[in-house]
């Protein structure tokens, strides 16, 4: 059984109205409730403070409930874990075989850098049998720069040199154009129902892409002013993600595209937009650097269990390559 995590709705007196304004505080999660003061949230949600302090109790209380799941259960779900390989196999051993299921895997880099290019690889791989290295899957692609390209799917089908009609392929990917963040934010809603549609047709959702997931908070939210909002509602937006891969047993994979700035003197010029909270919700994140001769470059960072370590690999027409 999965247990995603809490809403804020799930809350016994929390209706639409009062979740919102919580958020836009900064509670963005039951757990929040459960930390926070009565005289805080009272405040906040415009209500009594006696009803604060029962809101807090039912929040600790679910909390309790739910923090604790057995070490099989846990278990369990680990069990169901599947590895989608980029069949570049230098780049899966980095990965300790492929992308994770039920885990979100970023993928940061300079414009060109090839991060759309390894999402179209996805797309295609997921559907691929499980001893092929897919997941027997489909896709859902948000595209918010318009840069999903169905002649590209074609390309890296006949690239994989297997008799296979790109046509099913491209069946089985669903895409959606985002045009706003908040847009972009509700179709990670109705993919919830597209997915558990999928799940009965037998080509379950494996694959969530949001390429890029940045992109228009970037702009979007470009003042000083803006940025602690900004990091809330990517925030929440990656929470909602999360909730939807664990589901589905399904992999993240989101992009993000880093500026590298000469500027820049103190700390990391090609620090992701987003900061610490992309970093922070992303179990994998990987950062693609062109190099010599067309080669590119990927280097894990802050894996959980895995070492850092660089792979590299070609994008070519019939798609990712060996170097
Ligand atoms: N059909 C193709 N054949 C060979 N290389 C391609 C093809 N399409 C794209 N590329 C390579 O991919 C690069 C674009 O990478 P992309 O993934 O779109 O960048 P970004 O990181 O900005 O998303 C191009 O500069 C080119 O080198
Ligand atoms: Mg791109």
């Amino acid at each position: 059984m999965t247990q995603g995590p809490l809403e804020l709705e799930d809350l016994p007196g929390v209706g639409p109205t009062t979740a919102e304004k919580l958020r836009e505080a900064g509670f963005l999660s039951v757990e929040n409730i459960a930390t926070a003061t009565s005289a805080d949230l009272a405040e906040t949600a415009e209500i009594g403070e006696s009803t604060a302090k029962k809101m807090i109790r039912a929040a600790r209380e679910m909390v309790d409930l739910a923090g604790f799941r057995t070490g099989k259960d846990v278990f369990e779900q680990r069990k169901e874990i599947r590895k989608l390989r980029t069949l570049v196999p230098e780049l899966d051993g980095l990965l300790g075989g492929g992308l994770e299921t039920q885990a979100i895997t970023e993928l940061y880099g300079e414009f060109g850098s090839g991060k759309s290019q390894i999402v179209h690889q996805m797309a295609v791989n997921v559907q691929l049998d499980e001893d092929a290295g897919g997941l027997n899957g489909s896709a859902i692609y948000i595209d918010t720069e318009n840069t999903f390209r169905p002649e590209r799917i074609e390309q890296m089908v006949h690239g994989l040199g297997i008799d296979a009609d790109p046509a099913d392929f491209l069946e089985n990917i669903h895409v959606a154009r985002a045009h706003t963040s908040d847009h972009q934010m509700l179709l990670v809603d109705s993919a919830k129902g597209r997915a558990a549609e999928m799940k009965e047709s037998g080509r379950p959702v494996r694959l969530f892409i949001i390429d890029s997931l940045t992109s228009h908070f970037r702009s979007e939210y470009a003042g000083r002013g803006t940025l602690a909002t900004r990091q809330q509602k990517l925030n929440r937006h990656l929470h909602e993600l999360f909730k939807l891969i664990d589901e589905n047993n399904a992999v993240g994979l989101v992009t993000n595209q880093v500026m590298s700035n000469p500027a820049v003197f103190f700390g990391d010029p090609t620090k992701p937009i987003g900061g610490n909270i992309v970093g922070h919700t992303a179990t994998f994140r990987i950062y693609l650097r062109k190099s010599k001769g067309g080669k590119r470059i990927a280097r894990l960072v802050d894996s959980p269990n895995l070492p850092e370590g660089e792979a590299t690999f070609m994008v070519e027409e019939a798609g990712l390559k060996p170097c």
